[in-house]
């Protein structure tokens, strides 16, 4: 379990990237996951809004992150995108609200920061979060929200696996107390044939899969997995039978940086191979 501002979190998240059907999501709340990441641009917070409500449970029983998309920022823009994410989730507040990529323009991730602010006073977004920032993206807002007495984010989402853990952000954040969240936990499938990841599954009796999310607990971030299939689901949940040793997670943080997806805020997208 996670704790965040008054939210408490689960240890495992349901990452929503390519999930289109509603029956999909019931599943997942079937087996046991109460949090769910969508985006503006996965365009499927109406999905998750049919799944809720089909699922009957109260609100307050889900917790909803999302995000807005590169071409939302902006003052105007952002208020403009949170109307449209309350609109589609069917629901009056967003447990957390997320800024998907910084902009390399320092003021427009301060522009769009204050809009997420206006929403967050008015208690209609609970937390709000970095996504893909690294520390050189962060600092200049978190300077200048400090010197407006503003909304501090309380967490930060990173491509985060076996390989690629991206230290020198996940430092940052943890002196900042901004609980870090790990996207493609996995390496969406790029690292779990490799022969440490199948050695270490073969020794803890787990399976490739459950060594990536346990490596990310152990690492003290929150994993956010996705998966349409319910076994798979219930795996990624069964994750307290284990501990890695010290030594093995000395082995996953220096295995070569194999999964990692080619993304970086600051640069054009590398097409990279799976293995
Ligand atoms: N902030 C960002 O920029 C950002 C970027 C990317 C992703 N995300 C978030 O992070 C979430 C997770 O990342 P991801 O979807 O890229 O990748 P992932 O969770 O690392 O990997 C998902 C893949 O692994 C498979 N899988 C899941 N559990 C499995 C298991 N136990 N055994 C075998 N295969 C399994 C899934 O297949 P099946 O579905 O067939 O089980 C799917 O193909 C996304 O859904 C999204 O919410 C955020």
């Amino acid at each position: 379990m996670f704790k965040l501002n008054n939210l408490n979190l689960p240890d495992v998240g349901f990452g929503m990237y390519k999930i289109n059907d509603f029956k999909i999501i019931l599943s997942a709340i079937k087996n046991n996951y109460n949090y769910f990441d969508t985006a503006s641009y996965y365009k499927n917070e109406d999905v998750l809004a049919e799944a809720l409500s089909q699922n009957g449970l109260e609100r307050g029983k889900f917790i909803i992150a999302s995000k807005l998309w590169r071409d939302e920022m902006g003052y105007d823009n952002a208020k403009l995108a949170v109307q449209k994410s309350l609109e589609n989730l069917k629901t009056s507040y967003i447990d957390i609200y997320f800024i998907h990529w910084p902009s390399l323009d320092d003021n427009l991730n301060i522009e769009t920061w204050r809009a997420l602010e206006e929403f967050y006073k008015l208690g209609k977004i609970r937390a709000l979060g970095l996504s893909n920032f690294l520390p050189h993206h962060a600092e200049p807002l978190i300077k200048n929200i400090l010197k407006r007495f503003g909304v501090m984010p309380s967490i930060a989402q990173l491509e985060f696996h076996p390989g690629y853990t991206q230290e020198c952000a996940l430092k940052y954040f943890n002196a900042k107390n901004i609980l870090v969240q790990a996207w493609s936990p996995l390496g969406r499938g790029r690292i779990v044939n490799d022969n440490l990841i199948l050695n270490l599954a073969a020794k803890y009796q787990a399976s490739p899969q459950q060594i990536c999310l346990k490596f990310a607990l152990q690492k003290g971030v929150m994993p956010l997995v996705k998966s349409s299939s319910p076994e798979r689901m219930t795996e990624n949940l069964n994750l307290n039978n284990f501990n890695l040793t010290q030594e093995d997670m000395w082995r996953l943080e220096t295995l070569p940086p194999l999964g990692w997806s080619g993304e970086h805020p600051d640069r054009e997208r590398v097409i990279v191979k799976s293995l």
